[in-house]
């Protein structure tokens, strides 16, 4: 079976040792570093802005996958690029020309994503999926670790990976929310390539072995 590319979310990690916490992942079998950018606007939570992400970029040794909540993005593609991120997504539900943000990420040099919310439907992104690196399709409502992943998710990735065969696009399925052991390998055997986990690997006594068993899909 396919092995994941896992993203532990760091929304889920104890900020007041955020060093030691990228260490650990730096440490891991993890293959990136998601990170949540919130608004208080496009989600009803805040989280953490540039200045963090350029401090764990001067120490994490993984790709940095940010995955922005604010609404117009395209303000913060550039900035984002500075800090350090090599994976960048937008949502599509806060970005007016997606186009136009994809190809901006993309001059930077970053993999471009789009991020839809659980209600929005896979084929919104039917005219940019050819141009994008990944789409994140959330499986909780965004602004908030730890909550329990909806099961309408499964039928949104056999849409989207029909979608990607279907233009020949090259697009990797992330599925950002509740993703556990539990449902780790259903998410892959319906066409997942990336799974994040927040809560599940930061609350576990030792994230490293629940890093390396959502890898091993154990
Ligand atoms: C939710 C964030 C997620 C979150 C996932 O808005 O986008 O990345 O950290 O966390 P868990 O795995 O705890 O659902
Ligand atoms: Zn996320």
């Amino acid at each position: 079976m396919r092995q994941p590319i896992v993203a532990p979310s760091v929304l889920s990690a104890n900020f007041a040792r955020l060093e030691d916490e990228i260490r650990m992942l730096n440490a891991s079998t993890a293959d990136w570093i998601h990170l949540d950018i919130m608004d208080g606007v496009f989600v009803p939570n805040i989280s953490f802005g540039l200045p963090v992400v350029e401090a764990i970029s001067k120490i994490a040794e993984k790709p940095l996958d940010v995955h922005l909540m604010i609404t117009q993005p395209e303000r913060y593609i550039e900035a984002f690029h500075r800090a350090g991120a090599s994976v960048l997504s937008v949502h599509a539900e806060a970005s007016i020309h997606l186009h136009r943000s994809i190809q901006q990420i993309k001059s930077f040099g970053m993999k471009a994503g789009v991020a839809i919310n659980p209600h929005t439907p896979v084929r919104i992104l039917e005219n940019v999926i050819a141009d994008i690196d990944l789409v994140c399709l959330m499986s909780v409502n965004p602004g908030f670790g730890g909550q329990r992943f909806i099961e309408n998710t499964y039928k949104k990735i056999t849409e989207l990976k029909a979608l990607i065969i279907e233009t020949e696009s090259h697009a990797l399925i992330e599925i950002d929310g509740g993703v556990n052991k539990e449902n780790a390998r259903k998410l892959m055997e319906a066409g997942a390539d990336v799974l994040v986990a927040g809560h599940f690997v930061f609350s576990a006594e030792n994230p490293t072995a629940v890093i390396r068993q959502l890898k091993e899909m154990a």
